[in-house]
This record gives structure tokens, sequence and C-alpha cells, in this order.
């Protein structure tokens, strides 16, 4: 979602502006905008659409100046086109925003009554107008920031450009992430670590309430209650390179082939092979106490909960109850003492994710927090961390971290079996064999990589198309329609295999493609049998099995896609890489951006 970034420098900042919202482009964005401060003026420029409209703007109308700010928009409040685009501004003040000001409208009478005049539609305006208003009645920049934050309700990451005082910037973050860079010389406010990469890696975490104010040479952080606070600055390890194509055409291609070495990386955490033990990061309570399991997450982090409920039910025999933390705290749920609440998400900053997190908190429930980012919001704020080693994941749409977060969630079960006693160290030696065969599983996936291109021409004309799978393999289904949707913009519905009959059949008919994911095993007849159903009726087959389930059911298929023989446990992780190719492949063919697909984001800090 929105990207912010701000320089205090030394010589003309513009470029450096534009490429920082380049490498924040990965967020997902419709408009974009700069604004210095030079010689007396704020110099704002703004684009609709992709950045190259601000790039040429800025050919047309460069912005000249040390220090500035600038943003990517990701709409909400007001249609994407440039008067809604960020900076907002006044004659004396410009600012950046990423969240949502709840109160805007009655902050806006307030404002209007007081003779002011808007000219966009965001919800952004008034604060803008809110500290403008004090300047021109004399306030220092830092005094009328301090008397507006805490009239602001809602969710936001601030950056702000005052026009007669060209030196600095004031930023500022509740709800939504704001990063403050140490350089030489120079300062910076970022939306994250890998915003900033090039210029520094001296990096400083603000906390919910903090805003800081930053010149050349300094940063004063202050919290809500306007205390001056230190926070760690830290080396962020964020290299420019990691948001690099390399040799792929895309960085979702890229992620997808980096799945075997950044799945073993994380197992690596999570497991002894010479033991062939389970092993989690210090655990500070008892899990084998724990009678319950709670697991919200959003988009692709929600299908890693559902597999993950599989395995916690059939392994720890624990009840798990799973949410789309959009709906979880709104339907009052029932949160005993003694729970687990587990949260998954590849950002650690998805606002309803970390919304929910915060509620069962509050409802005495032992946190845990399966994310990738370490420096996250949900990362610091879990009592149990759990971090995947997936490295950035750029794609709007989720690969790489998904398979990370399903072999966490694998090695979290066993270990809580073991815990628990239900798992002797025979059965736990076999889980540890079986995650450490993913690897290798996933790269003998990858080799169909060319197959899966070839067929893509039979899914991309379609109008719709149906994923089928059973047990842990149907979230799978769910999470093959979804990437389907995101990239390709094809409409795709997951269903488990034999709820089919129950609905989705009587959509089917020779324009419907029908993706079957059926690995050879104890559910295989049976999804079979549901494949053999789609068939009499015209429909249109693309069976994913292994060799030994396409030899048996292959025959009368439009197209088979082989995948390696696994064992079950790993079929969630092995049977990703063919959803997530074909997607790919589909989206290319048909020449959508891929990286970006429209109107998504990566990390959607609004709820
Ligand atoms: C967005 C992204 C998805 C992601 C979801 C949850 O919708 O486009 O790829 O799965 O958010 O994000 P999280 O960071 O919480 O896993």
């Amino acid at each position: 979602m929105c990207g912010i970034i701000g320089i205090v420098g030394q010589r003309d900042v513009a470029a450096r502006l534009v490429d920082g919202l380049r490498r924040m482009e990965y967020r997902g964005y419709d408009s974009a905008g700069i604004c210095t401060a030079h010689d007396g003026q704020l110099l704002r420029r703004r684009a609709e659409g992709k950045l190259v409209g601000l790039v040429n703007e800025l050919a047309q109308n460069p912005a000249s100046g040390s220090t500035g700010i600038a943003h990517t928009r990701w709409a909400t409040h007001g249609a994407p086109v440039e008067k809604n685009a960020h900076p907002h501004a006044t004659e004396h003040v410009a600012l950046v925003h990423n969240g949502i000001i709840e109160n805007f409208k009655e902050l806006r009478d307030e404002l209007r009554a007081d003779g002011r005049t808007f000219e966009s539609e965001t919800d952004t305006e008034v604060v803008v107008h809110l500290i403008s208003r004090r300047i021109e009645q004399g306030l220092a920049p830092e005094d009328a920031v301090a008397e507006v934050l805490p009239r602001l309700r809602g969710a936001f990451a601030l950056a702000i450009v005052f026009r007669d005082h060209p030196d600095m910037l004031i930023g500022a973050r509740l709800g939504s992430p704001l990063v403050v860079g140490y350089g030489e010389g120079e300062m910076y406010l970022g939306s994250d670590a890998l915003a900033l990469a090039p210029l520094t890696q001296q990096i400083a975490y603000l906390e919910e309430g903090d805003w800081v104010t930053i010149t050349r040479d300094s940063a004063t952080i202050r919290d809500l209650d306007g205390n001056t606070v230190e926070r760690a600055v830290q080396e962020s390890g964020a290299t420019a390179a990691m948001i690099e194509k390399g040799n792929y055409n895309h960085f979702m291609q890229k992620e997808i082939f980096e799945q075997p070495t950044v799945v073993a990386q994380t197992l690596r955490s999570y497991l002894r092979p010479g033991e062939q033990r389970v092993a989690l990061p210090q655990i500070d309570f008892d899990i084998s106490s724990i009678d319950r399991v709670t697991i919200v997450a959003c988009g692709t982090s929600y299908y890693a909960a559902m597999v993950a409920k599989y395995w916690f039910e059939q392994f720890a025999r624990v009840p798990v109850d799973i949410d789309f933390a959009s709906e979880f705290r709104y339907r009052e749920p029932v949160l005993t003492k003694g729970g687990l609440a587990l949260f998954i998400s590849q950002s650690g900053e998805t606002a309803d994710t970390l919304a929910a997190l915060r509620h069962c908190r509050e409802q005495g429930q032992v946190i845990a927090a399966v994310v990738n980012v370490p420096t996250s919001s949900m990362a610091r704020e879990a009592d149990l961390l759990l971090p995947t080693h997936a490295g950035p994941e750029i794609g709007v749409a989720s690969t790489k971290a998904f398979t990370c977060q399903l072999a966490v969630l694998a090695a979290l079960s066993a270990h809580f079996a073991v815990k628990k006693g239900l798992m002797d160290r025979e059965e736990e030696a076999e889980v540890v064999k079986h995650l450490l065969e993913a690897p290798a599983c996933l790269n003998a996936a990858l080799d169909h990589d060319e197959d899966i291109a070839a067929m893509a021409h039979l899914i991309a004309p379609a109008r719709d198309v149906l994923y089928l799978g059973r047990g842990a393999d149907f979230p799978l289904a769910l999470e093959g329609a979804l990437k389907l949707k995101e990239i390709s913009y094809i409409h795709a519905e997951g269903y488990a295999s034999g709820e089919m009959k129950h609905g989705p059949i009587a959509l089917i008919d020779d324009s419907v493609p029908v993706i079957v994911l059926a690995p050879s095993g104890p559910l295989f007849d049976k999804t079979v049998s549901n494949m053999q159903e789609v068939q009499a009726r015209g429909g249109k087959v693309v069976l994913i099995s292994d060799a030994k389930g396409i030899a048996q059911a292959g025959e009368d298929c439009m197209a088979v896609i082989e995948m390696p023989k696994v064992h079950p446990l790993i079929a969630p992780l092995v049977y990703a890489v063919p959803v997530q190719l074909l997607a790919y492949h589909v989206a290319v063919a048909k020449g959508t951006d891929v990286d970006q697909p429209r109107n998504l984001a990566k990390s959607v800090t609004v709820e």
C-alpha cells in the first residue's frame, strides 16, 4: 500500500526520492507525487498512474531542493486521479500519508466552517489544513504537529515538509509503519528499510504513537505524550540487491524459483536433522497446556492457516479455529483463557491481522506470530515469534512466503504433538525426514516450469476456472484460484472436491477449465471420482498429480502436470508450485502486470 519516503539532504533530492518510490512500487499504488522545499516555496509535482507519469512531469517541471517528501498512493478515499494524489499541500505545509483518518468528515466540517477550502476528496487533506492553520497562527512546526496528532483517529504514517523550515521534516506513526534512516550528513524517513536500502542501513523503527523531527544530522523522537524517547538504531540488513530481479522476468517468477532455497533456510531454524528432532525458538509458556488454537490471517496467509488446521488437529489433537482477520473481531469470538492465538502474515503489518492480534492480547491469549518481516509490528508484539526466512517478497502475489509459512507451521504442529505426548521419537523422526525432503521435491516440481508454460494458452482464454482439492490440498485449490484471480484477472474459484456437487457443478461446461489437485494417496480415489463427474459433463480437466496418479487417471484430461511423489505432509508445499507457475504463465500469456496487478497492494495497512 502507500509508500512514503523523505530526505533531508545536502543536494537536490528529487531523483533520489523517485528512486525510493521505485523501490516501493511493489507495495501497490495508483498515483505518485513529490514535494520539495526550495527557496521559500513548496514545489509539488504529482501524476496519476505508474511512476513514469511523475518522472515525465518532473522532466518538464523539475523540483529543486535538498529536502523533500514523496509518496505512492493506493486509493482509499477518492479516485486515483492527480488531485487526490499526495502530497497534499497548503502554501505553508505539504504532507504524505499512509493509512486512514477515520474522523476526517468531522474535522473537514470544522475546517470548512473556519473558511478553509479543499481541493481533493481524500481524508488526508484535513491533516494538512489542521497543521497549516496552526502554522499560519504563528506556531512552530513541532508545536503545530504536537497539537494536531492527538486529534486524528484511525491509522497513519505521515511525512511533513514546511515551506519556512527547509532543513527539517517531521514524521509520525500510529498504526502504519514508518522508519527513520540515519545517513552521513543526511537523514531519511521511509515506509520500510527496503525503501532506504541504497541510502542507509542504519534504521530506527518508530513505535506506535511516536513522531520524529529530522534534520541533516539529528533525529528527535517523541512519544504520544511528547516525551523525548530513544529508539535503537539497528543495522537493517536490507540491501538494494534484495530487490532486484536478477535474470528473471518478474519478481514473482524469481520468488517462485527461490522456494527450495528459502524453505530449506527456514527449516534450518526449526529442525535438528542430526538428532531428527523438531526444535522451536525458546518458548516461555507451557505449550502442552494449550487447549485451543485460534489462527487469524488474510489472503494467502489465511490459506496457510487452513493447512495448519489439518496438521494441528491431526498431530496435536487440539481444536483449531481459523478466521479471516477482517471478520474475526467483529464476530465476537469466544476466547477462553489458556488458548493460543496464532497470527500468520508475510508483512507483519496487515492492519486487520494486527488489530486482531491486539484484540487477542486484551483477551488474555498467548500470542504467537509466523511473520516474514522480523522488524514488523506483529513480530515485535508477539510473545512467540516464529520467523519465516523467505527474504523480502516483492511480487504482490505471495509465493515463497506461503511455502515458508507452511514449513514453520508443520514444524510447530509436530512440536506441539511431541510436547503433548502424542508423537513419539520415531514419529517425530519421520516428520523431520519428510520435511527435509521438501526442498528437493520443490526443485523437482520446478522442473516442470516449461510444461506448465506450454499449457498456459489452454487457460488464458477462459472466463472462469475451477480448482478442486481434498483434505490439506483443498486450501491449495483456494490458493491456486486466488493466484489466478490476482494476476491474470480470470475469475476462479477453489472448492473442496466433494462439495462441488453442491453447486459449482452447475457451472461446468467445456469453457470452464477445472484444475484438479490430486496427489496419489489416501484421498486420491475420491478426488478422481469428483473429477470424473466433471468430465462426464464435458468439463475440461487439468490434473496435477504424481506419475502414479497420472497413469491411473490422466487419460481423458485436457492436460496433466506431473509432480514428484511426495509424502502427504509436504504435498501442500510442493503442490503450491504448479498452481503458482500456472497463474504466472497464464498472466504472462495475457500480458498483465504480474508483479503489480491492478488494484492490489502488497501490504494492506488499512482495515
Ligand atoms: C495482500 C497481498 C497478499 C497477501 C495478503 C496478506 O492481499 O496481496 O499476497 O497474502 O495481503 O498479507 P500478509 O502480509 O498479512 O501475509
